[in-house]
Formats: C-alpha cells, structure tokens, sequence
C-alpha cells in the first residue's frame, strides 16, 4: 500500500496466475499450456524476423496477419482484432463493451476467474448467475425477460475450469433473444473439441468470438490472441487499443503467428494428440476412484470423494507435479489437471495411486 497510488488501485483484487516454480523434474500441468511446442515454422519464421528491420515500429494495424485470421474464418479483415494475448482483449472488451449506463454484465458463477479481476478494474456492474449442478450453463437463465437488458454476457466455451461445452444453437438462442447486448464468447480452449461460435458471426451483430495462440497452437509465451466479430463491433476495440498501445503485436509475434495459423499439419497432430491423451487420462483417474467432468479442453476438471483437494495438490507437488487446485465457492474440492503427453499423464496417475495408497 502507498499514499501514492490512485484512488481505485486498493480495492483492486488481481488475478493470480498459475504458478510457475523452479523445480527439479517439474512437470507443469498447471496452466493449460501445451506439452507439444509450437509449429517449427513458426520459430523458423520468428528467427527470421529479428533483423535490422526491428528498429522499425510494427504494421500497427497488423493488415498482413488479420487478413490471414480473416481467411480462416470467411471473414474480412476489419472482422479480425489482434491483442497481446487474448486476456489483452479481454480488458478492451471489458472498457471498450461493458461500459453503458450502469446496465450490468452477465457472467456465469464458475468461469474464467480473471473476468472478476476485469470487472472491479473498469468497475464494470455485474451479475453472477448460477451454473446447474453438472456445471452446465442453463441458456433459460440468459433468454427470459429482464429489465435492466444486460449490457454484455460473457462465457467461456468449452467453459474454464469446468471443461464443458455449450452448442452452436444454444449460442444462437442467447444472442437472439439479447440483441442490445455483446455477447462475448471465450473460445481459449476451442480447438480441443467445440464448435466455433465464428459460425455464428454472419447472423449476429451482437456475437464477439476470441481466440488464443497460446493453447492449441503452443504459443503461449509469444502473447497473441484475436476476436471475430461484426466491423462495429471490432471497431470499437481498435478505439480502445489506440487509446491504450498502439503497437500491441510486435514484429517477432507477427511473424510467428502468422507462420503458426498457417501450419494445419502440425496444429491438427498436435491437437490429435492432446486429444487422444485426455480420454486415456480420463479413464485413468476415473479407474483411481475420481469423478472427472466430460472435458472438450486440454484439461480435466476432477474431484475424489475421499480426498481433499488442496492436499492432493500439495501431495503432488513435492513430486514435482504441478496442478491448479482453486479456493473458490462450489469447486474447492476440485483438481484441473492439464493434459500433458501420455508419459506425462502417467507419471500424473502414478504419483495419485501412491498418495491415495499412503
Ligand atoms: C478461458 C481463458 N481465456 C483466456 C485465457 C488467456 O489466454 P492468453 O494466454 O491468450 O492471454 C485463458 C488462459 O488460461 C483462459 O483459460
């Protein structure tokens, strides 16, 4: 605490993230990266990106790279918004979308914990609203009438850290019947076995779609995420941007971005097998007596009915296995495992069989 800080900086409760320790050994199952690495193209293109031409700022538009994204999707580039990571353009869309008249934001009670964090940053109003037993998001709970209309919903899909998934219709049944509202769907973990609300984009003004580099194409440590969204929409993110950093998206991030979404081969042998990986770790912790949540991400979300969570975490990792155990109301009593490979997964499953055996 210091005299010296804004108003609004004490009542700040920033987001922690998963921890990244120096251990012996370590095997790091704690933040959802991926165990594969990034596309060899893309660390090929990143080398040849650091020349002379670094004293020069970046394309602050990044017109090369959106208009590749574009193509992916069907879309145009003024479609296509680029950040440093997509949790930059998470705090755009919270400045940039949920600001209006006091109406507030809808979010579901289990998510992404750092929309909280966003949320008392840009003191953006806000309601929580209950997921079913299963962790299932009840689309009912978004449709009926209300009054105030919510000025933006926000999910993640499949959901963090709970692993599930919602429909293409089940999105297109919320964004219809809130039309005067953003709704943003957080598709981090999309490639892992959901379906992309980007389908979606052509139909609904209202529906933001981000992505990140940092998961299925094992980039996390480069920091590039983009949204998908309607021109309007897009538009007002570059205002925010340009108010913010122009040059979020350095030369090197460019260049190994646009290398990375170009190589389909690796990306799909990667995502394969991480895939693969999961449904095998998931039989595994359920033949040790684990109830694990149906995953469509590259993590599970697990719990056992005889053991404390925290101390499992504790347990594993003084064996150099790091896993994300959060002390959060209704999943304190959960592990989110990220999916390693499958020598990972079973060293993972070895050093759970000796703590529920000591
Ligand atoms: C649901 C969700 N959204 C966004 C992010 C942030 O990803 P990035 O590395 O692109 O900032 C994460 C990271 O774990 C996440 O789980």
């Amino acid at each position: 605490m210091s005299t010296l800080w804004s108003d609004h900086i004490a009542g700040l409760v920033p987001y922690v993230p998963g921890e990244q320790a120096h251990i012996p050994n370590l095997l790091k199952l704690n933040t959802n990266e991926n165990p594969y690495g990034p596309s060899p193209r893309a660390i090929e293109a990143m080398r040849a990106a650091l020349t002379d031409d670094m004293r020069l700022y970046p394309d602050y538009q990044a017109l090369a790279l959106r208009g590749t994204i574009a193509g992916r999707f069907g879309l145009a580039a003024d479609q296509v918004f680029l950040g440093n990571g997509s949790d930059e353009i998470l705090a755009h869309v919270f400045n940039g979308l949920f600001l209006r008249g006091g109406r507030p934001l809808w979010l579901p009670d289990v998510t992404y914990s750092f929309y909280k964090t966003y949320c008392r940053l840009y003191d953006v109003p806000h309601r929580l609203i209950p997921l079913d037993e299963a962790f299932i998001l009840r689309v009912a709970d978004y449709t009926g009438s209300a009054d105030p209309e919510p000025a933006g919903i926000i999910f993640a899909n499949p959901n963090a850290p709970t692993g599930r998934a919602l429909s293409l219709d089940e999105i297109a049944a919320i964004a219809q019947a809130r039309p005067d509202s953003a709704v943003v769907v957080d598709e981090a973990y999309v490639d892992f076995g959901a379906e992309s609300a980007a389908a979606l984009i052509g139909r609904f003004p209202n529906i933001l779609v981000i992505h990140t580099l940092s998961k299925s194409r094992s980039l996390a440590g480069l920091r590039v995420g983009y949204a998908l969204g309607h021109a309007d929409l897009i538009a007002g993110l570059v205002r925010v941007k340009d108010s913010f950093n122009s040059y979020p998206m350095d030369r090197v991030a460019l260049a190994g971005a646009q290398a990375a979404i170009e190589d389909d081969a690796w990306f799909d042998r990667t995502r394969q097998a991480v895939i693969g990986a999961r449904e095998q770790l998931a039989l595994d912790l359920r033949a040790l007596g684990f109830h694990v949540l149906p995953s469509r991400t590259n993590f599970v979300f697990a719990r056992h009915p005889d053991q404390d969570a925290a101390r499992m975490a504790a347990g594993l990792r003084e064996s150099g296995i790091l896993v994300r155990h959060f002390r959060a109301p209704r999943i304190d009593q959960y592990l989110r495992i990220t999916v390693g490979t499958p020598e990972q997964c079973r060293r993972l499953c070895d050093a759970l069989g000796a703590l529920l055996r000591a």
